[in-house]
């Protein structure tokens, strides 16, 4: 099949080097012209594990391509993704869908012959139904569907979650398109992946239902971290003994300090205003909401806690900057939450993160990003771990202690055992655990 992906930002040019590795021809578009030029020279515009070869291998197989023209992509395609941004419109929490229905319009503008246009992007319920009205406007002659495919790939383990993804979701009524999308998957059903197919509307919000689910259980064990805390007992292994039980599942179940990232807080919010719109408020969401905020600034509260309640003139290192581990993705990282509360209180920051450095210097003001963990612990009154990089799992720790001014050691991550870091002459706080 001809593939056009518009947008190749983290879901575009995954998704497009893994329908190019299933064997279709795909074209990824951006209008970001730099992107396309770095893509084209045999760089990379993100850090994902493992994508540069991906790429590379299809490029040179002839299956995969990019260009900043939409229409050279479009023209051909039998099937053209929109994969652009649906950050949250600013003010009111709306995703801003400004981004898709430009791109509609453009798509509309150039297709030829029967075309299934598939929203990768997540997007709210209703949003498929626009697209199939702007589309018709500009051009009522067409031949087209409109089907909703929402990504649920994370950052990090992109590949791996694309082309071994615990279902499908595909929402289209059209019996061509759903043809279509049978065969773009191929590769999956031969391995049993099962495909959801449902209506429209139904899977935009499969999409939300699952992000705020999501949302929802990592801040529930959050809560109890707190309350673990309060009453003396230990998060880890009330998550163990929750989540062996099959109807709780263990995954999600890691205290932390709140989630980031560039799906979860956006989506949460979108999910919010859309049942809100319906006359059915979403009152879990909505709470998920309020406590993921409030623990980014209490997690900074932690952190002064552990330097006595006074940071001022402090230096402190942090290890860890982007929302999670294996991306260089830093869209609404705890981090940025953390940081500058604490630079407000007095403290000076100092940094590593393995890939998020550079992102991260573009947002994060007045931090000294160092080259490696033991940089940042130089000088430091305190380090905190913000992001849990497994090379953070194997630090010299007694090198750490030697190069710090103090031994204080805050793990947002739970990655160390209380213990063996006491043991080793740490004044070590964590999440959850006494
Ligand atoms: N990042 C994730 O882990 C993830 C996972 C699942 C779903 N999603 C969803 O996928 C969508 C894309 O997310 P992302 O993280 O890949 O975003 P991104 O910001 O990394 O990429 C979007 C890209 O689209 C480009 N673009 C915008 N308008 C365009 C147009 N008209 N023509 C061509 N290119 C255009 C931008 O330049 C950008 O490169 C969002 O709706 C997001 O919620 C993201």
């Amino acid at each position: 099949m001809q593939v056009a992906m518009i947008g190749t930002g983290y879901v575009g040019l995954v998704s497009g080097a893994c329908f190019a590795d299933f064997g279709h021809m795909v074209t990824c578009v951006d209008k970001d012209a730099g992107k396309i030029e770095r893509l084209k020279a045999g760089g990379m515009p993100i850090y994902e594990p493992g994508l540069d070869q991906l790429v590379a291998q299809n490029v040179r197989a002839g299956r995969l391509a990019f260009t900043t023209e939409t229409a050279q992509a479009v023209r051909e395609a039998d099937a053209v993704f929109i994969a652009v941004g649906t950050p949250s419109r600013r003010g009111d929490g709306h995703a801003d869908l400004s981004y898709v229905y430009a791109a509609a319009e453009e798509i509309a503008k150039v297709m030829n012959g029967f075309t299934v246009i598939v929203t990768k992007s997540t997007v709210p319920v209703g949003t498929g139904d626009e697209i199939e009205r702007i589309i018709r406007k500009v051009r009522p002659d067409a031949d087209f569907a409109v089907v909703s495919n929402p990504e649920f790939l994370r950052e990090g383990a992109a590949i791996e979650d694309f082309k071994r993804p615990d279902r499908v979701v595909v929402g289209a009524e059209d019996e061509r398109a759903q043809r279509v999308m049978r065969e773009l998957y191929r590769p999956l059903f031969l391995n049993e992946t099962p495909m959801v197919v449902t209506d429209r509307r139904t899977s935009e919000l499969i999409k939300y239902a699952a992000n705020g689910f999501l949302a929802m259980k990592v801040t529930f064990i959050n809560e109890m971290a707190d309350l673990c805390e309060a009453v003396g007992a230990d998060v880890q292994q009330v998550a163990r003994g929750i989540g062996l039980d099959k109807r709780i599942g263990g995954k999600f179940l890691h205290a932390g300090p709140g989630f980031g990232g560039s799906c979860f807080p956006k989506d949460t919010l979108a999910l919010v205003r859309t049942a809100r719109d319906a006359g059915s408020p979403v009152s879990l969401i909505e709470t998920t909401v309020q406590v993921n905020d409030a623990r980014k600034a209490a997690m900074a509260d932690k952190v002064l806690a552990a330097l006595g309640g006074e940071v001022k003139g402090r230096t402190i290192g942090v290890l860890g900057l982007t929302f999670k581990p294996n991306t260089d993705d830093m869209r609404d990282a705890p981090s940025l939450a953390i940081i500058p509360a604490l630079q407000a209180k007095g403290a000076r920051i100092q940094a590593f993160d393995p890939e998020g450095a550079h992102e991260a210097s573009q947002i994060l003001k007045d931090v000294a990003m160092k080259d490696d963990p033991y940089g940042a612990a130089e000088g430091a009154d305190a380090l905190v771990i913000i992001t849990e990089w497994d090379q953070f799992r194997a630090l010299d720790l007694d090198r750490i202690k030697l190069l710090m001014t103090s031994p204080v050691l805050v793990d947002l991550r739970n990655i160390y055992k209380p213990q063996d870091m006491r043991a080793r002459g740490f004044n070590y706080h964590s999440v959850g655990r006494a």
